[in-house]
């Protein structure tokens, strides 16, 4: 166990998950917006305010996408000399602006996104990858040996390549899995394998939150395109089978 503390700062449902990863290895703290207490209980970390989450060491934003800058305004001033500051958004180029522009100079920040959740960890992280964009740090190396010791692979990349690349993964992949889930192929039984790991698809798309979607589109400037070609395409492979 480290002697570092860990402040987690929205204790959703990824904020929950990383508490339960990383309260072997770190003092862990968590505070959400709205009281989450029952939770934190249920996982063994204490509960307290976002000021207090602030103070702590290392800060890990697991906020929603369009909340990190009125919250990273909030605990600004809260921040430690020192502290490392890591958000876990499924876009990069918005929250590593908004990190590197409010995050005071006496603190370091990374940013970061894990590649993976509790649906797709149910046999544990180890080979799960994680992108990570450095903004401002002397500790890349000590969080890279950290995140590759507890058996994830690191990618270091710009922000703007890890959006380009997201917009054709998992961005495209939360489209396709919603419009998937409107038509109901779950309820089919003469199916095949391929049919299976499409409706595992649908779960984890329908697990997430509205908003994460939403978020995941609306920030990334470069979904719009994909979504644009995917659909044409769609349009053209109908008219096709049409004729
Ligand atoms: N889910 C995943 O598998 C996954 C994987 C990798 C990365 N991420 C990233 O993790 C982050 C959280 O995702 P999630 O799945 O946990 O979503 P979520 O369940 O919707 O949680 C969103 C969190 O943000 C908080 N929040 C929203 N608006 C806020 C505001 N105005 N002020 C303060 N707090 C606010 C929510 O607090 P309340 O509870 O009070 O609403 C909640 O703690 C996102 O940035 C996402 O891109 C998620």
């Amino acid at each position: 166990m480290s002697e570092h503390s860990v402040g987690i700062i929205g204790f959703g449902r990824f904020g929950q998950y990383v508490a339960k990863c990383l309260k072997e290895h770190f003092i862990v703290v968590v505070t959400n917006r709205t009281d989450r207490r029952k939770e934190a209980k249920r996982i063994g970390v204490r509960y307290t305010d976002q000021k207090e989450c602030a103070k702590q060491d290392i800060v890990i934003l697991c906020l929603s996408i369009s909340s990190i800058e009125e919250v990273l305004n909030d605990i600004a001033p809260f921040l430690k000399k020192g502290a490392l500051v890591l958000d876990t958004c499924s876009v990069k180029e918005y929250p590593v602006a908004v990190m590197q522009k409010i995050v005071p100079q006496y603190c370091e920040c990374i940013g970061t996104h894990p590649l993976f959740g509790p649906d797709t960890t149910k046999n544990g992280i180890g080979g799960k990858k994680i992108a990570l964009c450095p903004i401002r740090t002397k500790r890349l190396g000590r969080v890279v040996s950290f995140l590759e010791k507890i058996g994830l692979e690191t990618i270091v990349l710009a922000p703007e390549e890890h959006d380009r690349q997201m917009a054709r993964s998992l961005a495209l992949i939360h489209f396709f899995g919603n419009a998937l889930s409107k038509i109901d192929i779950k309820s089919v039984d003469v199916a095949t394998a391929t049919h299976d790991r499409l409706k595992e698809l649908v779960t984890i798309v329908e697990n997430d939150s509205d908003q994460l979607f939403f978020d995941m589109h609306h920030y990334n400037r470069f979904t719009q395109e994909v979504r644009r070609k995917l659909i044409e395409e769609l349009m053209s492979i109908d008219k096709r089978l049409s004729k």
